[in-house]
């Protein structure tokens, strides 16, 4: 399939945009040396990976939004597989030093079993597939390093089938959920959650990387991470990429930042189309989904 940029590549099974990963550095990213002190977010696309990133760095940094504006969220929290990740690792990382992936389970699973790798602390962030759609979709027409699909209805069927850049987002959820890891090894956070309680959350993860924050801290981080703040920040709201990597007239990163905008897509066919599939493959699944606000 061709892309604006090239081509979708296939590694370890899953399909890869080439015009960001190569196979070279899809092949490093399995290798990465961890430090037993690192934090990992782990997420399918468009699930709030670049939300949690935000929060990460407001909690390692107490509230202050230095970094966040001065920074862009790639290089604070590179993505593992990004063919650039080399040169950010040698530039000084904080520490904690954060790290990004939208790799599945069964590609980087066994780099995190054995001391230091079984020590990171995974933030798993999920959020309800028919909203992660929807949202994938849009970010298509956006970014040149994906296909282009020219409707929805062709684009949900590659979502259903597990035909687009980063495998199904199926065996993304149910690998990373349900994998065995020490306890305070894996958080697992939804984006509804997010979106229903941000206090609440980042209290929670403040908590699980025992980083407790005072209040004036957490007012900061709470105010910062709120989608108008993120929107307006140049450092996180992706208007810094080259338009050769995103096209900026077709849309905008921060687009909705809402729970349940799904129902402005979806038809009622598409919709039972999609629960039957929901059904039989996350059969066995015990993991809860937030549809709507
Ligand atoms: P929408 O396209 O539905 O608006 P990712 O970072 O994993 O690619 O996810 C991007 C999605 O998260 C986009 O969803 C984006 O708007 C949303 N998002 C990012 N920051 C947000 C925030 N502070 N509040 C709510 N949604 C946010």
């Amino acid at each position: 399939c061709r892309t604006r940029l090239g081509h979708m590549e296939s590694f370890g099974g899953v399909l890869f945009p080439a015009g960001l990963h190569t196979q070279e550095s899809l092949r490093l990213a399995l290798n990465v040396p961890f430090q037993e002190t690192d934090v990992l977010v782990v997420s399918y696309p468009k699930s709030g990976t670049t939300w949690m990133q935000e929060i990460l760095t407001l909690i390692l940094s107490r509230g202050d939004p230095h970094l966040s504006h001065t920074v862009p969220n790639w290089a604070r929290a590179p993505w593992l597989e990004h063919h650039y990740f080399a040169e950010l690792q040698e530039a000084a990382l904080k520490q904690p030093r954060v790290f990004t992936t939208h790799l599945p389970v069964h590609l980087l699973g066994p780099a995190l079993q054995e001391p230091p790798g079984s020590r990171v602390k995974i933030i798993y962030v999920s959020r309800n597939p028919k909203d992660v759609a929807v949202s994938f979709y849009h970010f298509h027409q956006l970014a040149t390093f994906l296909p282009e699909f020219r409707t929805f209805p062709e684009f949900l069927h590659h979502f259903l089938e597990g035909t687009l850049c980063y495998g199904s987002w199926f065996d993304h959820v149910k690998g990373w959920t349900s994998v065995r890891r020490a306890p305070g090894a894996l958080l697992h956070v939804a984006y509804e959650q997010m979106s229903l309680d941000l206090r609440g959350t980042i209290q929670k993860v403040s908590s699980y990387l025992q980083r407790p924050l005072a209040e004036d801290e957490m007012n900061s981080c709470v105010k910062h991470c709120s989608f108008s703040s993120m929107k307006e920040n140049k450092m996180v709201n992706y208007s810094l990429v080259a338009k050769e990597l995103m096209d900026h007239s077709k849309g905008s990163f921060m687009r909705k930042g809402k729970v349940g905008d799904w129902k402005t897509m979806f038809t009622e066919e598409q919709d039972e189309y999609f629960k039957s599939i929901f059904e039989s493959k996350m059969e066995n699944c015990a993991l809860d989904f937030v549809w709507e606000e």
